[in-house]
């Protein structure tokens, strides 16, 4: 039986979104390949609601995080650890040899504009990585707040978001950073594969002064292409995806982005407001996501029990991140396609397993 995911990535992919991957296949170097890629270049534009550079790149979101910061760090990279995911900026940083620090603060708090000033003082920085939606603690960070203090303070440091579990789903001003990324399988409910960052000019003057950019993660040359072959990229793409994200793209200017929005805080609210009349959240006040709610397990119930009794019914939920947070809380995602009677239905099924 499949079960409705209600999981933070991959999400429940539509039946006929699905099926738009089936076209019949093209040739990469073929101009219908570069019309293709063209299109969802300037959906996403719409989408984003930016005139910056988008790229698409065939992989999953890492390696845009892995690619943005080996094509701009060059002092060291501060990066904001409150989570799991932002910690793998850090490990990234470390991997690739690259001079970095890091702040951290107890998992299922926020990052604020003070923490980040008092370490860019110091001066050893070029880049900054924040996370704009730590999936694993369910806190969104205050990233507007923390780019306007940024800009202001230090001007040449170069800030790159990963909006990995929130681009699509909750607004971001994307033109006052310099990268924003996200994959596919999140808010854009679409089968994993893709992944896709608007990118600045700056950062891009930046990378040409960069030797060692990698071969693969090389910003100027996927840049290059777009520009020289309108639309396509140096290795072949996956072009089934690419027609899946293209009738993606069109679905979601149809819904409109802001009425999108709307949907994904209407509900978190509905998730939230059940979640602090049956347990508690774990993020700090204030701080709560839009795209996944993370609860905290006040009543100490088998939070691996509850998912074996919603698999029978046909749904799935997300345990706890990781040894730390598993079965001390669990995730509710309402993001992508879900809409609000799939939360009612969810949050219903869940009450009469736990006998609310
Ligand atoms: C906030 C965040 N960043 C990064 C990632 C990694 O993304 P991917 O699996 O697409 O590489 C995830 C995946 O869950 C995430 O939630």
């Amino acid at each position: 039986m499949h079960k409705k995911l209600f999981i933070p990535g991959p999400t429940e992919v539509l039946p006929e979104v699905l099926a738009a991957q089936t076209k019949p296949m093209i040739g990469h170097r073929m101009k219908e390949a570069s019309e293709l890629g063209t299109s969802v270049i300037n959906k996403l534009k719409k989408v984003l609601d930016t005139d910056q550079q988008v790229i698409v790149w065939t992989a999953s979101g890492s390696l845009i995080m892995e690619a943005s910061i080996r094509n701009s760090v060059k002092k060291g990279v501060l990066n904001t650890i409150c989570g799991a995911f932002s910690e793998r900026w850090h490990k990234m940083a470390k991997a690739n040899g690259l001079p970095c620090g890091a702040i951290e603060v107890e998992w299922g708090k926020a990052i604020t504009p003070e923490m980040v000033d008092a370490e860019l003082a110091t001066g050893k920085y070029d880049v900054l990585c924040l996370t704009h939606n730590e999936t694993s603690t369910g806190v969104m960070n205050p990233t507007d707040a923390i780019a306007e203090m940024v800009r202001e303070r230090y001007p040449d440091v170069l800030i790159l978001v990963d909006a990995v579990s929130s681009l699509t789903g909750a607004r971001i001003n994307v033109d006052k950073y310099d990268v924003v990324l996200t994959s596919t399988q999140k808010c854009v409910a679409l089968p994993p594969g893709l992944s896709f960052c608007t990118v600045s000019d700056r950062f891009l003057e930046r990378a040409k002064t960069i030797e060692h950019r990698g071969f693969y993660t090389d910003f100027l040359q996927m840049k290059k292409y777009i520009d020289e072959r309108g639309g396509q990229t140096p290795s072949t793409p996956n072009l089934a995806l690419y027609n899946a994200l293209d009738f993606q793209l069109d679905r979601m200017l149809a819904e409109g982005m802001e009425n999108r929005y709307k949907r994904h805080s209407d509900m978190a609210e509905r998730t939230r407001s059940w979640a602090k009349e049956h347990f508690d959240l774990f993020p700090e006040q204030g701080y709560e996501s839009e795209t996944v709610t993370v609860i905290a397990n006040t009543k100490g119930i088998s939070v691996a029990d509850l998912n074996k009794a919603l698999a029978e019914r046909g749904m799935a939920l997300a345990n706890g991140y990781g040894k730390k947070l598993k079965e001390k809380t669990f995730r509710i995602a309402h993001m992508g396609d879900l809409q609000m009677k799939d939360i009612d239905e969810l949050l219903a099924t869940i009450d009469e397993i736990l006998g609310h």
